[in-house]
């Protein structure tokens, strides 16, 4: 099992005082800030764009855990900030040159990253897995914040850590993206996966701080 990491899912922040709650994640350890950035094509919906990533890249030194549900993103990837230690995320439903977009996501120094929607088999990323770092499984249909947990979910990270396992490679990070509250988040966690993101479900709480959401949600993913 690898070692557990928080991603905050900077969409469900509060974007009118954005510095703020990017100071209370770093003092609450967070790992990497991910950013939801959606096209209104790809996904019924727009969100982040590569200006709100310059203006937080200039305002703090995390690594951005970059969820690109955009179309044909092979070409798109210079309009991004693109640094060495981000991860790029890009769908596996958004291309038809998988192979192509994370190479070029490899040349740029970032760890690429194979994205799957709930519906999506997690067979398609077996002929890419020397290239990518991570595999992030959607636990909700991408594209809004609020949605729940699709049931087949936990299966699907458990079959997914055994395939990545059972292969010999232990070493690419599995991210659970979507509805991770403090309760799905210690069952995805027993079901193998290991980067999890923390958006309006489990980090940014209308009744709790972030420091408290982030620390009860670690000590869940720890365990
Ligand atoms: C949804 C995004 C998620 C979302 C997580 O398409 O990829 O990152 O913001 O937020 P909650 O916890 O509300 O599902
Ligand atoms: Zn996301």
């Amino acid at each position: 099992m690898l070692p557990a990491k928080l991603s905050a899912s900077l969409m469900c922040a509060n974007l009118l005082d954005i510095e703020k709650d990017i100071r209370e994640l770093e003092q609450a350890g967070i790992e990497y800030l991910h950013m939801d950035i959606m096209d209104g094509e790809f996904v019924p919906n727009l969100m982040l764009n590569n200006l709100f990533l310059k203006a937080v890249r200039s305002i703090t030194k995390l690594p951005f855990d970059i969820h690109l549900m955009i179309t044909n993103p092979e070409r798109k990837l210079d309009w991004f900030d693109i640094r060495p230690g981000d991860i790029v995320s890009i769908h596996y439903e958004s291309t038809s040159n998988v192979l192509g977009s994370l190479q070029l996501i490899e040349e740029k120094g970032a760890l690429p990253s194979v994205a799957l929607s709930p519906a999506t088999s997690i067979e398609s990323i077996h002929y890419v897995l020397d290239n990518i770092k991570m595999v992030n499984i959607m636990a909700v249909n991408p594209g809004f914040a609020g949605r729940k947990m699709v049931p087949m979910t936990l299966q699907k990270i458990q079959d997914t850590r055994n395939m990545l396992d059972s292969l010999g490679y232990g070493h690419i990070m599995l991210e659970v993206d979507g509805n991770v509250s403090l309760e799905n988040a210690s069952h995805m966690r027993h079901a193998g996966a290991d980067v999890f993101v923390g958006g309006s479900s489990g980090l940014f709480l209308s009744d709790k701080s972030i420091q408290v959401s982030a620390k009860k949600l670690k000590d869940v993913i720890n365990c």
